[in-house]
């Protein structure tokens, strides 16, 4: 690969691309090099999806393990069949025009032209579409599948601006395009499809709710082993901040009050109308409302980022235990916590005993 320059940022708007900065970035993933693009979801970190040297790139500067696979980027329903061996099945194929360009990624068997270090071996490869006009724009200009996992360093949190791209791995991607905040803030919905049901593996920015619209949906419960099979590179870890974190029910919430503080400082991330008591010297702070969960949604890593930047001695996540949106926030949450979950005050006092060593 020619030598490409490191650590550049071109600047567009979000809804009209500016062509020159879309044809650099264009040439950049033609030349094997890493260009950090703005979708719709989170940033994602892109490369030519066919290029496994390329791939390796992406995976060496997120420091991400090889098991755990990359989505690819398609521009239309007809960059498809590059990526997949055969047309997509039925129950894909449906949901493609249902929620395409979307944020919604469809786990199909895989094509021979797609190195195997996309998919970590697997048989099948995951696709989306993003309605992102850059992204989409951009993908066009490479005139190839763009490989993309979210800007950051492996299990830390998604990026939703070219700042927090900028700060994580700046240094290590040749261009970084800067449109602005995304617009979901989560990452897209994954599915595999299954004979003739759609297997939710991550919820995401499309609900179970949308998808049940147009086919049968299955969602597995996030313990069952049969997840963690297909749904690799999924731990119970991830999206995390370095801040020692705790996940707390509404049940722990309502309880939050008798909890008995110590000198150090904590932070609770809960909703303005549903604002828990809490002891004296804990500071709240705003995820927004339950009754936007969009909102929710959109300032999530921005908020959790801007927190873990403050450094308390403790970040108490309160879980929306809703439907819809709520799923996809309460599983990032919940990672973001490392899956300790607390329901009651009980549950709440040695869960964050054992996420920051007992009160004092
Ligand atoms: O919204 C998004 O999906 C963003 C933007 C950039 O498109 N991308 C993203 O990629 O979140 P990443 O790498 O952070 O998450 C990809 C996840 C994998 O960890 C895995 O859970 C699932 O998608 N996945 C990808 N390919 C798969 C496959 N072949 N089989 C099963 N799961 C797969
Ligand atoms: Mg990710």
């Amino acid at each position: 690969m020619p030598e490409l320059p490191v650590g550049r940022v071109l600047r567009t708007p979000a809804d009209q691309p500016d062509p020159a900065v879309v044809t650099e970035a264009g040439a950049v993933l033609r030349a094997g090099g890493l260009v950090a693009i703005p979708t719709e979801t989170v940033y994602g970190l892109g490369c030519n999806a066919l290029d496994p040297g390329a791939v390796q790139r992406v995976f060496d500067a997120k420091q991400r393990p090889a098991s755990d696979p990359l989505i690819v980027h398609v521009d239309g329903i007809a960059m498809v069949s590059r990526v997949t061996g055969e047309p997509l099945p039925t129950v894909a194929a449906t949901l493609a025009e249902a929620f395409w360009p979307g944020p919604l990624t469809l786990v199909v068997p895989r094509g021979a032209e797609v190195p195997d270090a996309v998919t970590s071996g697997l048989a099948d490869v995951g696709i989306r579409c993003p309605s992102h006009p850059v992204a989409a724009a951009i993908i066009t200009a490479a005139d190839r599948p763009i490989a993309a996992p979210s800007a950051n360093r492996f299990g830390r949190i998604s990026p939703t601006s070219a700042d927090h791209v900028i700060a994580e791995l700046g240094d290590r991607c040749n261009l970084v395009i800067d449109a602005g905040r995304t617009l979901h803030g989560v990452e897209s919905t994954v599915v595999a499809i299954r004979d003739d049901t759609a297997v939710v593996l991550r919820h995401g920015a499309v609900t179970v709710e949308a998808l049940q619209r147009h086919v049968a949906v299955a969602v597995p419960e996030r313990a069952d082993a049969t997840t963690a099979a297909v749904s690799p590179g999924h731990d119970a870890r991830h999206y995390s901040p370095a801040t020692p974190s705790v996940a707390a029910t509404a049940g722990a919430a309502r309880a939050a009050g008798s909890q008995q503080p110590d000198g150090r400082s904590v932070v609770w991330l809960g909703y303005t109308d549903r604002q828990p008591a809490l002891p004296t010297t804990w500071r709240f702070e705003p995820l927004g409302a339950l009754t936007d969960l969009d909102a929710v949604a959109h300032d999530l890593y921005d908020t959790l980022r801007r927190l873990d930047a403050d450094a308390p001695d403790l970040l108490v996540v309160e879980l929306t235990d809703a439907a819809g949106l709520g799923r996809a926030i309460d599983d990032r949450l919940t990672r973001a916590a490392s899956s300790r979950v607390a329901s009651t005050g009980e549950e709440l006092s040695s869960a964050i005993a054992a996420a920051m060593g007992p009160f004092t």
